[in-house]
């Protein structure tokens, strides 16, 4: 073993492999940090919406106009991510990975608007900037699990595949924090926290030109043949040959297909079950309404009579953090379909006991810490399944050709119900905290049932089977090693 590599479920992690995931999960710290940052300075970010308000008309906004125009600041994020995502497919076969730096521009644009919007007194740039750092999340949110997905070794795609969500709710953690009033959360600071996005860009831009291409871009897309180089640098190998045939074969398979589009995936008995359970993996995370406690714990925890809810939120934070490392653990030991049953089965369970403390809470002061520690419990089973597995889950699932399209497709869903939970939360939780929690838990059981139905039904199991056997043209190679990968990968 080449000397200062280290060893890793049997695979070796290579320096360039170890900074080339760095550098990719990066983007997802930006995404992150920008679910999180609105969070804590929500009221003082609205007292000075009310303030320009003032200034332009005269008179306090109306308290309907703020809710709505705060709204629409924290959910035209995921209409950036909606529609970016989409373009995800065609993007990354045009760009590779320099897709990821291009993006960058995006990042920076936002990042000024946010930053400039108190001094220009104008809610308007807040809420576009707001709208293009979305757009820059959802593009980050389909490459990134598209780029560790392909460089990943196949006994480490599981547990490389979650450090894209480890860096999203790292940087959920650090807006939380810097978002307190005593540091950036503050009257005046506020505009430097959202400025802030910029930082990691930055660092990104600077160490992506160190990055290899993905090898498999390079040769199964591009036809380029020095892709070999790249998979020498990330494998530490020298010999390569079984690899290459493997793209080889996989390559030779797409070059006898038709182009796969998005309505082909719909279309194509091959293709259609993996995914309809890629989209229905993507609803589950998104309609258990785990980012109704993103965007809006602070006000939440209030509500459920909380003392310090913006310590609160970082405590979510925090177990945010602690059981998504959990998962990066059990990933390849567990399995992927044990662990996201398990996660929404826990927060399901957790979000009855929500229910149930809030509607105790009138008569019995104690609920307050009850429902707390439920809201904990619903963030730490999410992480162990629903957060990290369907964003590295549906790279797995298909091969080079339909990748594109089907992570187009199913980050589409998951921004598109993002959009709805981030819109949908503010009015229901003002009208009753206690329904909105109920109907959590309904739709909880619901995406369970679906998760559960579309995994029972018998061509679907094992789920990555599916594009696995061998008959199939539309087979990964490297996914069939998968069924081999035996004790360290079961799926
Ligand atoms: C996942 C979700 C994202 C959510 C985050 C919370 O990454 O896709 O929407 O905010 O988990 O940890």
């Amino acid at each position: 073993m080449p000397a200062g590599f280290q060893q890793l479920g049997g695979e070796v992690v290579t320096g360039t492999l170890a900074l080339s995931v760095f550098t990719a999960v990066l983007g997802s710290l930006t995404f992150g940090y920008n679910i999180g940052v609105i969070n804590a300075p929500q009221k003082i970010i609205e007292e000075d919406y009310n303030a320009t308000w003032i200034h332009r008309y005269g008179e306090p906004i109306p308290s309907g106009t703020l809710t709505s125009l705060w709204s629409l600041s924290v959910a035209i994020f995921s209409i950036g991510g909606m529609l970016s995502s989409f373009c995800v497919g065609f993007i990354s076969e045009w760009l590779g990975r320099k897709a990821m730096l291009a993006n960058n521009l995006f990042a920076f644009a936002a990042g000024s608007l946010m930053g400039m919007s108190k001094v220009c007194r104008s809610f308007e740039m807040m809420i576009l900037g707001r709208f293009i750092i979305g757009a820059y999340c959802g593009l980050a949110s389909g490459l990134t699990p598209m780029y560790v997905g392909e460089i990943a070794p196949t006994s480490l795609r599981g547990a490389l595949g979650t450090l894209h969500q480890l860096a999203i709710v790292t940087g959920i953690l650090i807006a939380q924090i810097l978002g307190l009033e005593m540091l950036l959360g503050s009257e005046d600071l506020w505009p430097v926290l959202l400025g802030l996005t910029v930082v990691p860009t930055v660092l990104q831009m600077g160490l992506l030109p160190f990055c290899p291409e993905s090898p498999r871009f390079l040769y199964i897309i591009r036809s380029q043949e020095h892709h070999a180089k790249s998979l020498r640098r990330l494998t530490g190998r020298q010999e390569v040959g079984d690899m290459l045939a493997e793209m080889k074969e996989e390559k030779r398979r797409m070059d006898m297909e038709r182009k796969v589009s998005i309505l082909e995936l719909f279309r194509s008995p091959l293709y259609r079950q993996p995914i309809v359970v890629s989209i229905l993996l993507q609803l589950s995370q998104q309609l258990s309404g785990v980012n109704a406690i993103f965007y809006y714990s602070t006000s939440i925890f209030m509500k459920a009579g909380v003392q310090s809810p913006v310590y609160a939120t970082i405590g979510a934070g925090v177990v945010n953090c602690a059981f998504t490392v959990v998962s990066l653990f059990l990933v390849e030991r567990m399995g992927r379909r044990t662990l996201h049953m398990l996660g929404l089965a826990g927060m399901c369970i957790s979000a009855i006991i929500m229910t149930i403390a809030l509607a105790l809470l009138d008569s019995i002061p104690w609920m307050s810490y009850i429902s707390m520690l439920a809201i904990f419990g619903f963030v730490a089973f999410f992480e162990v399944g629903p957060g990290p597995i369907p964003w590295f889950f549906v790279a797995e699932l298909f091969s080079q050709g339909p990748r594109p399209a089907a992570m187009a497709v199913a980050g589409f869903s998951n921004w598109t119900a993002n959009f709805i939970i981030g819109m949908g939360f503010q009015y229901s939780s003002s009208a009753c905290a206690v329904w909105t929690a109920g109907v959590v838990s309904g739709l909880l059981l619901a995406s369970r049932r679906w998760s559960g139905h579309s995994q029972e039904t018998p061509p679907v199991l094992p789920l990555p089977a599916v594009p696995c056997l061998p008959l199939k043209p539309q087979v990964s190679g490297q996914l069939q090693t998968d069924l081999q990968v035996g004790e360290g990968g079961r799926v």
